[in-house]
């Protein structure tokens, strides 16, 4: 009696573990079945504009009526790719802000600039720096549309279609002081980078909106209206430079 008693209550056991076994097979193919742990499978979605004050009618003060987004540390650098030639042209700028630029930093906060003490000289400095987007025949047209593209949206309004200085802000009479490209003839390519990044004046920093690679392509792009003739042939540089433009920057532009 004993023995039969064990007896069945082993087949019991292996059948119940059978069946919890097999409850999680379905024949639907795309269906995991049953989840014992779905949380370990899927984690809750964080929706990063939301309120999370109370989440699962548990509130939490702490969230409340935050934004939960954060910003990435500063100094920490997005992933770029593999391409040499791009992820160098994006490690931080080197160049210190102006104090300047405290007062044309725009709308956003420049939290995590480090200032220079002299008031010019790191713009001054920065016209040493090159263009590191060589143009070439293969990519010129590439450049200027891409340029022209963002230049059509975030600078027109002000500078003008023609970069004539003449934009539709400036036509209205609530902006005055925006220069006509043609005057610009004595800025270094640096300099034009350093003032869309950190801003000149009452135009204020770019940075926060728009890479340093688009950065370049406007410096490009501006400098159409700078020098005449700009892009044509020898206008563009040496043979060499025009040889650096590696073909993989020229396909990237042209997405
Ligand atoms: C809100 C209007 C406004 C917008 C938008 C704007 N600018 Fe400007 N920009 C100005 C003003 C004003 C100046 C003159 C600043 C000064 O010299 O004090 C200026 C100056 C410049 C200069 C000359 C900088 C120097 O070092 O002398 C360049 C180059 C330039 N802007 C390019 C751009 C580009 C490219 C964009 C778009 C990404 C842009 N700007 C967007 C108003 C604007």
């Amino acid at each position: 009696m004993r023995k039969k008693v064990k007896a069945i209550s082993q087949y019991l056991t292996f059948a119940a573990f059978g069946v919890v076994i097999m409850s999680s097979c379905v024949s639907d193919p795309d269906s995991s079945g049953l989840e014992y742990t779905p949380d370990m499978y899927r984690s809750p979605a964080i929706e990063p504009y939301v309120d999370y004050g109370e989440v699962r009618g548990k509130e939490n003060k702490e969230a409340k009526m935050k934004q939960s987004s954060m910003r990435p540390p500063h100094y920490t650098i997005p992933y770029y790719g593999t391409d040499e030639h791009k992820m160098a042209m994006m490690l931080p700028y080197n160049r210190l802000a102006s104090s300047a630029a405290n007062v044309s930093h725009g709308l956003y906060e420049h939290e995590g600039w480090r200032l220079s003490s002299e008031l010019d000289a790191e713009y001054n400095n920065s016209a040493a720096d090159k263009n590191p987007i060589a143009l070439s025949e293969a990519n010129k047209d590439a450049v200027f549309a891409r340029g022209k593209k963002l230049y059509t949206s975030m600078c027109a309004h002000c500078h003008g279609e023609k970069g004539d200085g003449e934009g539709p802000m400036v036509k209205s009479g609530a902006y005055a002081g925006v220069p006509d490209y043609k005057n610009l003839t004595n800025l270094a390519d640096g300099q034009v980078f350093y003032s869309i990044y950190y801003g000149k004046g009452a135009m204020g920093a770019h940075a926060m909106m728009i890479d340093k690679e688009e950065i370049w392509t406007l410096v490009h792009y501006v400098n159409k209206f700078r020098f005449d003739g700009y892009g044509d042939e020898d206008a563009t540089g040496s043979e060499e430079e025009i040889e650096e433009a590696d073909a993989e920057e020229v396909s990237e532009i042209e997405e």
